[in-house]
């Protein structure tokens, strides 16, 4: 496995190892890597010649500073789990490298960007989209993986690739969840002991939603597990939302023809989680 840390080595890999002729998979992260990761590393193996994987805490997408601060950073651990796990070449960036001047780009996504986690971080998925497509830019990918737990982020990107025209497929990879149903997440490991059991009654929730959705109105459902989270004094919810899959706006009801999704943002102590589940 190649290791670059700069955009330079990145054109000069891409010279020599022919990348025009080949098919490049990208597989974008913050490190701290897991299976999750891992399981978006394997998806673009299978249909790519070449799989880049970057690791690059990008301070742009927090707006909680306490937060960024906190992140988990284990770069040793993840170069060797991307060498097992077959990765060809990680991109491990400086900030200075990606942002070698201040990124000033403001993204207009509509209404997809004024709910939910764009309402709750605000300024978050612009960090995102200016991050990403620096990193389409530097890579210059044919296919990139995002895992769908992070559901809003990943409408998103397909409308920032949309709006910049980019020549990216983007692949929306499934969940990878814990034994308990807890969906994969670096923060995870964040979690102490009685956190970590705390967190796993949001699988639970999420689970809880869609069987109920089918006898009860979907706001009483809401209150019902907001109800839930608020007795548990480890929980505190930001949102737990029933949306149109597609378009992410609210729905009060249940209509033919139209996929709905359940998402939560959950703190178990101080730690922010999310999870979402088709019901339908
Ligand atoms: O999902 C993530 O880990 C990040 O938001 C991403 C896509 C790597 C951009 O920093």
């Amino acid at each position: 496995m190649i290791i670059c840390k700069t955009t330079q080595e990145i054109r000069d890999l891409e010279a020599n190892l022919t990348f025009g002729k080949k098919l490049i998979g990208f597989v974008p992260t913050m490190g701290a890597l897991h299976k999750g990761h891992i399981s978006l590393l394997k998806e673009s193996k299978k249909s790519c010649d070449i799989t880049i994987c970057s690791v690059f805490v990008n301070p742009n997408q927090f707006n909680d500073k306490g937060d960024l601060a906190r992140y988990p950073r284990t770069p040793e651990a993840d170069i060797k789990m991307l060498e097992e796990a077959g990765c060809d070449i990680v991109f491990m960036p400086s900030i200075e490298e990606i942002y070698p001047k201040t990124d000033t780009r403001v993204f207009d996504f509509g209404a997809i960007d004024k709910v939910l986690d764009g309402a709750y971080r605000p300024g978050h998925f612009n960090g995102v989209a200016q991050v990403v497509s620096r990193l389409f830019d530097i890579i210059k990918p044919h296919k990139a993986f995002f895992g769908l737990k992070d559901y809003q982020q990943v409408l998103i990107i397909k409308k920032m690739v949309e709006q910049l025209q980019l020549k990216v497929e983007i692949v929306a990879c499934p969940i990878l969840r814990e034994a308990d149903g807890l969906a994969m997440s670096s923060r995870n490991t964040l979690l102490d002991a009685e956190e970590r059991k705390a967190a796993s009654l949001i699988p639970k929730l999420m689970q809880e939603a869609k069987t109920l959705s089918t006898t009860m109105s979907l706001p009483d459902v809401k209150n019902k597990l907001l109800a839930e989270i608020s007795a548990n004094p480890l929980l505190k919810a930001d949102y737990i939302e029933f949306c149109n899959a597609d378009t992410l706006q609210p729905i009060t009801e249940i209509k033919p023809g139209k996929k709905v999704i359940c998402l939560a943002a959950i703190y178990s102590g101080k730690i922010r989680l999310i999870d979402n589940l088709f019901i339908n």
